[in-house]
């Protein structure tokens, strides 16, 4: 297991941003990398700290403690770290759901006060009604389209996650992971800017779960648009991601970001592939051989 020191050696920007909290925007290379290019960032997290009530007055759970990252336009960023760190907390406060005690988020340059129907939200499961059934299910969102547009679009999309056929089934008639196709068809139906994902295959078997990425990868790709994904399994930000953010234990805080510079689609048996991962699992404390006691 690598030394805590190691992780501090590697990340020196890291760990001087957030003892300086405040102002300073430096998480690493790839914040430099995003800055230098043109486009403005699609997300901007700026110095975002959260603290919760307790239970009894005066207790309070500090939940994030000051969490500066940049998302840019069309790029998809996994959010990683233990379970219980903060990370749906987060993700709640970019979408609108949460407001920070401190820092601020800008979403497309614009301070984000409240939810916004052009930024989609996908969650772990019961995201489609039960009431609908698939067609009705992707339609939701396209009240405001044209009859013909809204049946071309839905078709399309019907298609995209591969449930052509199925357009009259209910959910309840669906496995777990068409159910989860019925919800990103509808988030994509949308046309949002920007989907938020929490954990949305941490359901589905083992199986279903490395054909969902590998369709959402070629979805995404397809789509453009940006993605902000959490997870608490390595291995599917590794699957994913152009850029890994890897949470600290709560209080939570940007630890380090890796950048996953492997081409699309992923070999999972590559060396590099291989490497990123056990680079995340020693960033996280975590042993790579089975049975050994974990550090988170
Ligand atoms: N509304 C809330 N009130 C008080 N504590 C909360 C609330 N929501 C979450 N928490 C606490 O904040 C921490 C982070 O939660 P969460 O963001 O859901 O973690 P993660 O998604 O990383 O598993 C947890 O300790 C959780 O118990
Ligand atoms: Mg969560």
């Amino acid at each position: 297991m690598m030394e805590p020191g190691n992780v501090q050696r590697s990340t020196p920007n890291v760990q001087r941003s957030n003892a300086e909290g405040a102002s300073s925007l430096d998480v690493g290379r790839w914040t430099l990398d995003v800055e230098r290019s043109s486009e403005r960032a699609a997300i901007f997290i700026r110095d975002v700290s959260l603290t919760f009530p307790g239970k009894r007055l005066g207790d309070e759970i500090a939940v994030l403690d000051h969490v500066s990252a940049r998302v840019a336009k069309g790029e998809f960023v996994c959010l990683v770290g233990p379970s219980g760190c903060g990370k749906s907390t987060l993700l709640n406060i970019v979408g609108g759901f949460l407001t920070a005690s401190s820092g601020e988020v800008l979403v497309e340059g614009q301070p984000v006060h409240g939810p916004d129907p052009r930024r989609i939200f996908v969650f772990q499961e019961n995201g489609v009604f039960p009431w609908l059934n698939v067609r009705d299910n992707v339609g939701f969102g396209l009240r405001g389209k044209s009859k013909e547009e809204r049946e071309k679009t839905i078709a399309h999309y019907i298609a995209m996650v591969g449930l052509t056929g199925f357009e009259d089934a209910y959910p309840r008639e669906l496995s777990g992971g068409m159910r989860q196709r019925v919800e990103i068809a509808r988030a994509l139906a949308a046309n949002p800017d920007i989907i938020y994902m929490d954990e949305p295959f941490g359901a589905l078997d083992f199986i279903t779960r490395l054909k969902m990425r590998a369709d959402l990868v070629r979805i995404w790709q397809a789509e453009k648009k940006t993605i902000l994904f959490v997870t608490h399994d390595i291995e599917e930000a590794v699957q994913l991601a152009d850029r890994v953010l890897i949470m600290s234990k709560r209080p939570a805080t940007i630890q380090q970001v890796v950048e996953i510079d492997l081409a699309r689609p992923r070999d999972l048996d590559s060396p590099r592939y291989l490497e990123k991962r056990d680079e995340i699992f020693r960033i996280m404390g975590m042993s790579l051989r089975v049975g050994e006691t974990l550090s988170v």
